[in-house]
């Protein structure tokens, strides 16, 4: 009997966690549809390899973008295949929901996500705000009066927070991470060298050559698309300083909201995290040189956290083991 799960609604991957068994999902967060029925037809790992590649019949898309929820309908139907899957068809119990939303989320974002879990029979619905989630899964003591900063890079947004007596101090929530991170990628290699590639190619060149800073040691990678000009199928190499040039915009859009925060932080807590140092979490901050960068331009040590994509999982995590320590730090639909 499972009283509690947790759920992690990312921008581009989705992962539950139950008591006893931890993390039973982590999938990308890709649906694949008939285009006329609107049935679903895959969900997960599945859909994400039809992505770009569907003939007419077929849709395959994210249901969530920029951190929120994009399709209302696709995302319940997509909830309720995993939630299925880990609680059986025939649910006798309803088990409580602890689920994240953006810490920036407007009341509509927040009551969409309330309605879709309310809606596939959760008993009550709780909302952890992202960054308190990922500063928990990080190991910060988060109800201590000390303040702690983190920065979470997604890939939909990037959510900057001061963190203190278990709430939020300061923040901000932009819209820019791994995924503008790729558009950048593709816009700069159609610009530059006359080549449009795919989302999934921009990704991938940016997960194994792409880094934040220009560096020393300068990796290749030989990516295909097709020309700008005849349309023909091409190949180039690519290297390891063609994509910081190309992120830089969306790292430069990162750390004016990182500069933002910092700036907002009351004193006592600026002081607070120039002795600890910044946490940060979120899978794209894996980009080489962020935590090199963010300290350089914060002058704060920052440190990445191990498995930096679970970190928020495993904080809400934390939270459905040990609800009651938390209670105080989630919100539910007041009636
Ligand atoms: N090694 C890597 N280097 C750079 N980027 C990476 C790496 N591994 C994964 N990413 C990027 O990290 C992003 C996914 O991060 P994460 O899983 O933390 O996001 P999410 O939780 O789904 O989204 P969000 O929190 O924004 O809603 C993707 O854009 C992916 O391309
Ligand atoms: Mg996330």
């Amino acid at each position: 009997m499972i009283r509690r799960i947790g759920i992690d609604l990312g921008t581009s991957h989705i992962r539950i966690y139950v008591p006893q068994k931890g993390m039973v999902v982590n999938e990308p967060n890709v649906v694949a549809l008939n285009a006329v029925s609107q049935k679903v037809l895959a969900v997960g790992d599945e859909a994400k390899a039809m992505l770009g590649r569907t003939p007419e019949a077929i849709i395959a898309c994210y249901p969530m973008s920029d951190g929120v929820i994009a399709s209302y309908k696709i995302t319940k139907q997509m909830l309720q295949i995993y939630l299925a899957k880990i609680l059986g068809r025939l649910r006798l119990f309803k088990p409580e929901v602890i689920i994240n939303v953006p810490v920036g989320a407007t009341s509509t974002e927040k009551k969409a996500v309330l309605d879709i879990a309310e809606g596939l029979g959760a008993k009550k619905v709780y909302l952890i705000k992202s960054p308190v989630a990922a500063a928990l899964g990080s190991g910060i003591d988060i109800s201590s009066s000390m303040g702690n900063m983190i920065i979470d890079v997604g890939a939909g947004k990037t959510e900057i927070a001061v963190i203190a007596l278990g709430d939020i101090v300061a923040f901000s929530s932009v819209r820019y991470g791994g995924k503008k991170m790729d558009e950048a990628i593709i816009d700069y290699i159609r610009k530059k060298r006359n080549l449009i590639i795919g989302e999934q190619t921009a990704e991938l060149v940016k997960i194994k050559i792409g880094s934040s800073i220009t560096q020393k040691k300068d990796l290749k990678m030989e990516i295909s698309g097709s020309n700008t000009i005849s349309g023909l199928p091409e190949s180039i190499i690519c290297h390891t300083n063609d994509i910081a040039q190309a992120v830089k915009p969306v790292l430069n859009e990162i750390i004016l909201a990182v500069k933002q925060v910092l700036q907002r932080t009351p004193p006592e807590l600026s002081s607070d995290v120039m002795d600890k140092g910044i946490v940060i979490s979120g899978d794209a901050s894996n980009l080489r040189g962020f935590d090199e960068l963010m300290t350089k331009i914060t002058g704060v040590p920052c440190q990445m956290v191990e498995e930096p994509g679970l970190c928020t999982i495993k904080g809400i995590g934390i939270a459905v083991d040990n609800f009651d320590q938390f209670e105080e730090s989630l919100s539910w639909r007041k009636n």
